[in-house]
């Protein structure tokens, strides 16, 4: 290693420090951040800018979906002291504390029985930058004692979900993974991308097609926004159609389409 990568590894390892000094980047996936700091400082910034475009960014693609409060002791409290019969109730105000979640609530019943209803029970499912979507478990069709692989990139987020799917009678098996580094080494039945690959694409332009065929499940949803966080929808859905069709394009897949009121999804079968 030259002086020159020697200094330009410690600029990155300094930038990746000042930023995870912040409370709301601290509990980040480190691999994410060093990844995010490097590309901004690789723009020739400086580091302050440097470190500034990094929280920026990590805003755009994590932060941004999170309301103002996250309380993960307070939301397990809540659904621990809940009885059976208001369990699902409470689950939907925790499914509210997430933007894309709280986006799906309106038809999240309909949603996994319509997308994986006629699918045998699942016993191992992946979810991928899955952000509170676990906390939907009761909606789907998940066989008693099901593994479920819950991925995003905060740590907390990770010990939260593995409490609630427990509760839930499931084998939780939350964790960080950040997808800019491949797919993880897990097999399921099932997986689910959900509305994530916009969010991969800010990052990486060609991530889409090279991460759905390293993904190691004979069934793979992927699903895309059909608005913006800030509430823009104009030709979201003629896009993003363009988008998969693009993306199946000379694949051996098995597609089929379903259409919600702010989402489009695909269930991919090969
Ligand atoms: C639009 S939300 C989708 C959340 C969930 N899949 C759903 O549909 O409800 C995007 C999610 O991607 C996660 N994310 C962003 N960058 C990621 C990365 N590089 N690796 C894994 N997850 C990531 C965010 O933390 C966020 O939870």
């Amino acid at each position: 290693m030259s002086r020159g990568d020697d200094t330009a590894t410690g600029m990155v390892a300094q930038v990746v420090a000042a930023v995870r000094r912040g409370a709301a980047y601290r509990d980040l996936d480190a691999g994410l951040v060093h990844r995010v700091a490097a590309a901004e400082l690789g723009k020739g910034r400086g580091f302050k800018a440097a470190v500034k475009a990094t929280r920026n960014k990590l805003h755009q693609v994590a932060g941004a979906y999170w309301g103002a409060r996250v309380e993960f002791d307070a939301w397990l409290a809540a659904l621990v002291a809940a009885p059976e019969e208001e369990r699902r109730a409470v689950l939907r105000t925790l499914l509210a504390q997430h933007a894309s979640t709280r986006e799906r609530l309106p038809f999240v019943e309909s949603f996994y029985a319509t997308v994986l209803g006629d699918l045998p029970p699942i016993r191992t499912l992946v979810d991928l930058a899955c952000g509170l979507n676990p906390l939907a478990w009761p909606w789907m069709p998940l066989a008693p004692g099901a593994v479920y692989h819950a991925l995003d990139v905060y740590g907390q987020q990770a010990v939260f979900l593995n409490r609630v799917l427990a509760l839930g009678g499931l084998v939780g098996r939350a964790g960080t993974w950040d997808l800019l580094a491949g797919a993880p080494p897990v097999c399921a039945e099932v997986a689910l991308l959900l509305k994530a690959i916009p969010c991969l694409e800010q990052l990486d332009k060609g991530i889409a097609g090279r991460l759905v065929d390293e993904i190691a499940a004979p069934v793979v949803v992927v699903s895309y926004p059909l608005r913006s966080l800030g509430g823009r929808a104009k030709g979201m859905a003629e896009s993003y159609a363009r988008h998969f069709d693009a993306l199946a394009a000379g694949r051996a897949w098995r597609v089929t389409r379903f259409d919600f009121p702010t989402e489009l999804v695909y269930r991919i079968e090969r």
